[in-house]
């Protein structure tokens, strides 16, 4: 249905983005802009910005942006005929008559919307009639109320040839319309035509304004296929449709994202549960056009999948599909629920709070997809290693955008130097203890001759008697970082061991000095400590000790070395999870591993590199 270039760029002239605007969002002016909060994403600062003179909207929070028309296609859900339409009786134009076949053409497709909506009436009567006895039946054994079998417009076809079909020839429909809207089966000897669908749970399936256009069927009894659907038609593109999309658009737009489930079940068990902004596709793998439409509604639409190889196969799938249209901000999230188990029996089972907590932990686009990268295969040799880093690169390069695709670098690029970085030094110095502490377990980290030695074991070590020395040395920082040593455990038995009782000493005497600490712990055996932790070289902070600094920068370098210390830890326990996902793939691992990942990302985040610099290089 195409209009003239020049009725459509009269629109444009006419309209005032403002006011167009206007009507849907509170705007406030700001010099020539007017700013308010996004329709397409929830927010609470209005980042959304129109200009006076200019017919285009920006959002600075989501990334939206588009046209007149973009904002009426996708405020309203109308497509772009229907919008042009929209906007010419808003600016007061005349719509151009459409040329004859595609008058006539739009005259079909509504002719087989009007079939479909009839059909599904027809449905709905049969459920409530004496042959839906049974499928009522079913329906209140899998716990589904009556209000949502209203909403949904559950019906029921029954075991019959010519049930829908007789129905509709009297309410004047053809056997070819009704072949065509995809109700009616026709065998090609010639036989008359038949109802599609017998003994079935009928689900409609509506477009954008839930104009029904297509039916989704689940068999009562044993028929081949558990669900039949609509086969496509002029009206119904299976590829471009989402089930319930018109509820969850409305819904997810206080809810402020939308939820990707795979059955119709699922999205009606969701929709009881609260859960209104739920969207499935129809029976396939989420496709393109689907996405599209996701991220019409949201930024981060969260795929909700079985968590077995099956749908981890598949969420990769989808992560991979997604890739090369990614834009700022715009990705996917994935909820891995837990195996054999789909959304349906996860919110009558246990509750909303159960799926609630599920949608809070959700694995970004890249963690799925590095997992899927490591997933069989082995990187221990360069060979191998170049295969991973190829495979890295075939996955970045597909990425259409090029500020996503560097940050999809470095992600991936930093992930994967995560995982090759040699367990060397770390490991010889009896590293076991870390892979134990990652377990909750602690194991003793002792090496008594190196100890004596006064050689620290580990890097990780080194930090931590450089924390202890400086405490020993300067016993106001206990006080100062108060809050950080409350959740300081150090991997070293015999330092945490003394840690406490360093900060046990200053609480039983507040304002205790260096020495008088420092006799304090000798007396309570830990003379050797003492000992060594005043020998010269023995901590990393040595060096402020010996310039005798002023107390803050002794405040900077202890806080640059906590910080530098967790992060220590952190990578090594994030090393750890690596191997153990890619030891054994579960959804628990990769979350564990994503979780790791973001603490590390925010600890570093935290470091002041600056300073970091300086400790190190003096200590070095
Ligand atoms: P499921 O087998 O997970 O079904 O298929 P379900 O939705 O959980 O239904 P119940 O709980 O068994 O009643 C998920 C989706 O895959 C498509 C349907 O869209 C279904 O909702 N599907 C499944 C088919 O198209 N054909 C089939 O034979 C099976
Ligand atoms: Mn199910």
């Amino acid at each position: 249905m195409a209009f003239p270039k020049s009725f459509l760029e009269e629109i444009r002239s006419r309209i005032n983005m403002v006011d167009l605007v206007g009507r849907r969002v509170a705007l406030k002016k700001r010099g020539r802009d007017h700013w308010g909060c996004c329709p397409f994403h929830g927010e609470k600062t209005a980042s959304f910005k129109v200009t006076e003179d200019r017919d285009d909207y920006h959002c600075f929070g989501c990334g939206a942006h588009g046209s007149a028309f973009d904002f009426v296609m996708h405020v309203e859900g109308l497509s772009f005929p229907e919008a042009a339409e929209r906007l010419a009786e808003m600016v007061g134009l005349e719509v151009p008559k459409l040329a004859p076949e595609s008058r006539e053409k739009a005259d079909h497709v509504s002719r087989l919307a009007e079939a479909n909506e009839a059909a599904a009436k027809w449905f709905q009567a049969q459920l409530r009639g004496n042959l839906g006895a049974e499928a009522r039946d079913y329906l209140r054994q899998r716990g589904l109320g009556d209000k949502a079998v209203e909403e949904f417009r559950l019906g029921y076809a029954p075991d019959r040839n010519d049930g829908l079909k007789t129905a509709l020839l009297d309410r004047g429909f053809t056997d070819r319309e009704l072949v065509e809207a995809g109700l009616l089966g026709k065998p090609d000897d010639g036989r008359g035509s038949y109802d599609r669908f017998r003994n079935r749970l009928m689900f409609p399936i509506g477009d954008r304004r839930n104009r029904v256009i297509a039916f989704g069927g689940r068999a009562l009894g044993d028929a081949r296929a558990k669900y039949l659907n609509s086969p496509e038609s002029p009206l119904f593109d299976k590829g471009r449709t989402l089930y319930n999309y018109a509820m969850a658009r409305e819904a997810g737009r206080s809810a402020g994202t939308v939820i990707v489930v795979e059955g119709y079940m699922d999205v009606i068990a969701l929709a009881e549960a609260g859960f209104r902004h739920t969207v499935a596709p129809l029976g396939t793998a989420v496709t393109e056009d689907q996405i599209g439409l996701l991220w019409q509604m949201t930024s981060e639409p969260i795929l909700c999948l079985d968590g077995d190889a099956a749908g981890l196969r598949a969420a990769r799938r989808a992560a991979e599909r997604a890739l090369p249209m990614l834009k700022p901000g715009k990705s996917l999230r994935f909820a891995l629920l837990a195996e054999g188990m789909d959304p349906d029996d996860l919110v009558r089972g246990s509750g909303s709070d159960a799926l609630s907590g599920l949608l809070s932990s959700t694995t970004p686009m890249t963690a799925m997809l590095w997992q899927g990268l490591l997933e069989e295969r082995e990187i221990d040799t360069p060979e191998r290693r170049a295969a991973l880093e190829k495979d890295i690169d075939r996955l970045i390069f597909s990425i259409e955008d090029e500020l996503v695709q560097r940050h999809y670098r470095d992600d991936l690029k930093g992930r994967m130097r995560d995982a090759l970085r040699p367990p060397s030094r770390q490991d010889q110095g009896g590293r076991g203890g870390w892979t134990a502490n990652w377990n909750g377990k602690r194991q003793k980290v002792e090496d008594i001759s190196r100890l004596k030695a006064g050689m620290a074991t580990s890097p990780v070590r080194a930090r931590e008697e450089a924390l202890v020395g400086a405490l020993l040395k300067w016993p106001e920082l206990a006080e100062q970082f108060e809050n950080e040593l409350d959740d300081l455990q150090l991997q070293s038995e015999d330092l945490d061991a003394s840690l406490m009782m360093i900060r046990e000493a200053l609480y039983a005497e507040p304002g205790l000095d260096s020495e008088a600490l420092a006799r304090h712990l000798s007396r309570s055996g830990l003379e050797r400590l003492v000992t060594r932790m005043s020998a010269p070289s023995a901590a990393r902070l040595d060096w402020a000790a010996k310039r005798n600094p002023p107390a803050d920068a002794v405040r900077q370098l202890f806080d640059a070395t906590l910080r530098r210390y967790r992060v220590e830890v952190l990578q090594t326990d994030y090393d750890e999870a690596v191997a153990e996902a890619r030891r054994e793939v579960t959804a628990e691992a990769i979350e564990r591993m994503a979780a790791l990942r973001r603490a590390l990302d925010s600890a570093r985040a935290e470091e002041p590199t600056g300073i970091r610099g300086a400790e190190d290089g003096a200590s070095a």
